[in-house]
């Protein structure tokens, strides 16, 4: 789902963690939307407003609160107006007041204003977040339907380790998606999604692989995942973290990506291959590290392709392959497609600069075996991820209506 459109508040309390709601801000504009961000008086002892208001893009709300301005009125009814607020960090002392219901200043007015849903986002001291007050305050706040993330354990700023931290911003991200989007399209649905490079040994320390980050298989599963569907991913080693909810199934090689693909398939509906799997392995891969110093002759074998398989055994789940082209994309993906008999190709263009493998956004075309054909603008991996899903859902319906006999 593109957050474009969204209109967003941003509170930022004193937390030292501010200086993270300025990554925050950049991720959500990324992701198309538009931000008003309202800093604490002590919020500004940690990060000047110039840098939020250049990154947003607007002008920064103050803590001069004056209930009697014009500035104030039109304040609050955009808080009446925002799709969501976030307040990230979110101090001991702001889930205090919005505990409370005190509005003493900018933000915890419109934290009262507000009529959408509000996401906090805690970073303190361990010793903090652990005092029976602070507990008791965040139980208040989420039976009164405001979701508080749970912070990270770590190192804190303390000096100290333990729970205060503040999340990864793909986290926050991700739970603002799931209030945004309460629609569960995908509910019922079981999505098979194979993600990530595989590893094909070479020696006990030597492999071949390939650039593949997971970042566009991981990005279907969470989406999915999101939208109500049951998720298992297969996924080759990646540095991502898995997400939560899905059925996790790590692999190394071609071969063990396909037997576990081939053991989830009997009951998935909808199968995402957007692993790049490795198309040769060793014939021979030594089970004692090879020595260097003198030239080496490795023979390569093919590995199966799984996609075909897939496609071949299971008519009726609908099958979505990936296709990485460097030149005649559209033309070789309509091979490619035909090739493996296949329902739906997403195609990239790998040879383009920023877009495609290791990278944060994606620009591809969709084609599908009925003849379609559909280029979606470059857009941020997870945005990319909602419009393949959604376009698999009207393909889908379209294909049954074309069934249904007249
Ligand atoms: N794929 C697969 N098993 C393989 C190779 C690829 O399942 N052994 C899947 C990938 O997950 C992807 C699709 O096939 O969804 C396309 O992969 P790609 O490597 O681009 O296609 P190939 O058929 O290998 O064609 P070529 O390398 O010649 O472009």
């Amino acid at each position: 789902m593109s957050l474009d459109g969204r209109e967003l508040i941003l509170g930022v309390t004193g937390s030292i963690a501010a200086y993270k709601a300025v990554y925050l801000l950049r991720e959500l504009t990324r992701l198309g939307a538009s931000v008003t961000v309202c800093l604490s008086e002590h919020a500004r002892e940690f990060v000047g407003p110039l840098t939020f208001r250049t990154l947003s893009g607007r002008a920064v709300l103050s803590n001069l609160f004056d209930p009697q301005s014009a500035d104030a009125v039109e304040h609050v009814a955009l808080a009446e107006r925002a799709h969501a607020v976030i307040v990230a960090p979110a101090t001991a002392n702001v889930l205090a007041k919005a505990a409370h219901g005190i509005a003493d200043d900018f933000l915890t007015t419109l934290l009262l204003a507000a009529r959408a849903p509000v996401l906090m986002v805690p970073a303190m001291d361990g010793g903090m977040w652990e005092h029976a007050a602070v507990t008791a305050n965040v139980a208040t706040l989420r039976r009164r339907g405001v979701t508080v993330l749970e912070p990270e354990t770590g190192a804190l700023a303390s000096g100290l380790s333990g729970k205060g931290r503040f999340p990864d911003i793909d986290e926050i991200v991700e739970a603002l998606r799931r209030l945004l989007v309460p629609a569960r399209d995908l509910a019922g649905e079981r999505l098979l999604v194979t993600a990530g490079p595989t590893r094909e040994p070479i020696d006990p320390v030597r492999y071949i692989s390939n650039r593949s980050s997971g970042k566009m298989g991981y990005g279907l599963a969470t989406a999915a995942l999101r939208r109500g569907a049951e998720v298992t991913l297969v996924s080759g080693p990646t540095a991502l973290t898995p997400p939560a909810g899905a059925v996790f199934v790590p692999v190394q090689t071609a071969e063990e990506m396909r037997e576990a693909v081939l053991h989830h398939l009997d009951r998935a509906t909808i199968v995402v291959k957007a692993a790049a799997v490795a198309d040769y392995r060793a014939r021979h891969a030594s089970s004692t590290k090879i020595k260097g110093k003198r030239d080496l002759t490795l023979e390569l074998t093919p590995n199966a392709d799984i996609l075909a398989e897939v496609a071949a055994r299971r008519p009726n789940a609908f099958v979505v392959g990936f296709a990485a082209e460097t030149d005649d994309v559209a033309a070789n993906a309509r091979a490619k497609l035909e090739r493996k008999g296949i329902d739906l190709l997403v195609a990239n263009d790998v040879s383009q600069q920023g877009i495609g493998f290791e990278a944060e956004d994606n620009e591809v075309l969709l084609l599908d075996r009925w003849g379609g054909v559909r280029p979606l603008p470059r857009m941020p991996k997870p945005n990319v991820a909602d419009a393949i899903l959604s376009h698999v859902l009207s393909l889908r319906t379209a294909a049954a209506t074309r069934k249904t006999p007249a």
